[in-house]
């Protein structure tokens, strides 16, 4: 029996699934039964599902002893995709969800000796290229250290890597916006004068079905036998910064608020011209928000080389046939169309959204 298929026969155990309530976490439950999850609950109330209450930084979860012992003989698996998802977080802070947090479900799953299905980042590769070296990416290296973790924890697991996840492949919608969303939001609303970048950069985004269909299929057993890493990326597909503005700037003359295409400049250029001249111009409160998106953000956004790809998971998770130039379009007529950007043209927008 593949050891990952964990309590399979008539009805397999429900996983416990971390971060329910996040963007991945909303995206999985619309994918998986009532029955196959419990929800860990943290800040935000999950109300219709099955749920306990803890806190993954705390020991046991912050569960009493009977509680735990309770949780412990009741699941057949983790799903982890609780973390701290700031990208311009203290590292203390990171380390503290993301690399301790990690632990405490390496303890649960050792002690319900189930397997651990661990939601990365493909942004751990960016961590290994010379173009990176010397750059700080506390995010990403919490996410490596939790890598590690379970590596050296040894059990039964599958590590998925992500790329930047936007919204459904068919209407765009997603449960909340995120860096994605915010550089993109930045460009349409002529904000974003210039991007700091390499010219050659990449924009690796993948639709939040996919995402959750691939963690499906790993949970249910259905990934090639043997499968303990995989990435969820667009890997040779994704798409050029440059092309990415342009998507952008079509968009915008769609929506009847046209902009200049921003220039693709060098870390160099933002700092001698960017920073003082630009920003400099800004209100105080516009310039922290635009400043947090240049520095924190924007290095998440492109890469030079493209990430990784492990094909075999995603024909088994069902495929990935959608035109990455469609799936971001509708993700940003969805965030049109949500916040309102649009104005009195948002007809335009609510069409492009569902078609
Ligand atoms: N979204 C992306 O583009 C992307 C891309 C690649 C990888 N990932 C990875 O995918 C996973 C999910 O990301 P996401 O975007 O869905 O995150 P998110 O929307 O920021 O949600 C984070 C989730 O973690 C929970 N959480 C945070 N601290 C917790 C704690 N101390 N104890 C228990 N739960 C806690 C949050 O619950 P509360 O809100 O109730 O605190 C929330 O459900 C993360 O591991 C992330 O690194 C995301």
């Amino acid at each position: 029996m593949n050891p990952l298929n964990h309590g399979s026969g008539a009805r397999r155990r429900p996983v416990l699934l971390t971060g329910a309530s996040g963007v991945v976490g909303t995206a999985l439950r619309s994918v998986l039964a009532p029955w196959e999850y419990v929800a860990l609950v943290h800040r935000r109330p999950l109300p219709g599902s099955a749920t306990v209450t803890g806190d993954i930084r705390a020991e046991r979860l912050g569960l009493d002893r009977s509680a735990y012992a309770e949780l412990v003989s009741r699941i057949g698996g983790i799903v982890h995709a609780a973390a701290d998802t700031r990208l311009n977080g203290a590292a203390a802070q990171l380390d503290a969800t993301n690399v301790a947090g990690t632990r405490t479900l390496l303890r649960l799953a050792t002690d319900a000796n189930v397997p651990l299905y661990y939601v990365s980042t493909a942004f751990v590769h960016a961590l290994t290229r010379p173009e990176n070296a010397g750059r700080v990416l506390p995010y990403a290296e919490s996410k490596a250290a939790a890598e590690e973790s379970i590596r050296v924890w040894g059990g039964d697991h599958v590590v998925l890597r992500p790329s930047i996840v936007v919204g459904d492949s068919g209407t765009g919608v997603i449960s909340e916006f995120q860096g994605l969303h915010r550089i993109c939001g930045a460009i349409l609303s002529d904000l974003f004068p210039a991007f700091p970048s390499d010219e050659s950069g990449l924009v690796d985004f993948v639709p939040q079905d996919l995402v959750a269909r691939v963690i499906a299929a790993a949970v249910r057993g259905e990934l090639p036998p043997g499968t303990c890493e995989a990435w969820i990326t667009a890997g040779h597909r994704a798409m050029p910064l440059e092309q990415l503005i342009a998507e952008l700037v079509a968009l915008a003359a769609e929506a009847g608020r046209p902009i200049a295409a921003p220039r693709i400049v060098s870390a160099d250029l933002y700092e001698r011209l960017v920073k003082p001249v630009f920003l400099g111009a800004l209100p105080e409160e516009l310039r922290r928000k635009v400043t947090a998106l240049f520095e924190h953000v924007a290095p998440y956004i492109a890469v030079r080389s493209p990430f990784p790809e492990s094909p075999a998971v995603i024909t088994a998770a069902g495929g990935a046939d959608a035109d990455p130039g469609e799936v971001l379009r509708r993700t940003m007529r969805h965030w049109m169309s949500t916040t309102g950007h649009l104005g009195g043209t948002a007809r335009l927008t609510t069409q492009g959204a569902t078609s």
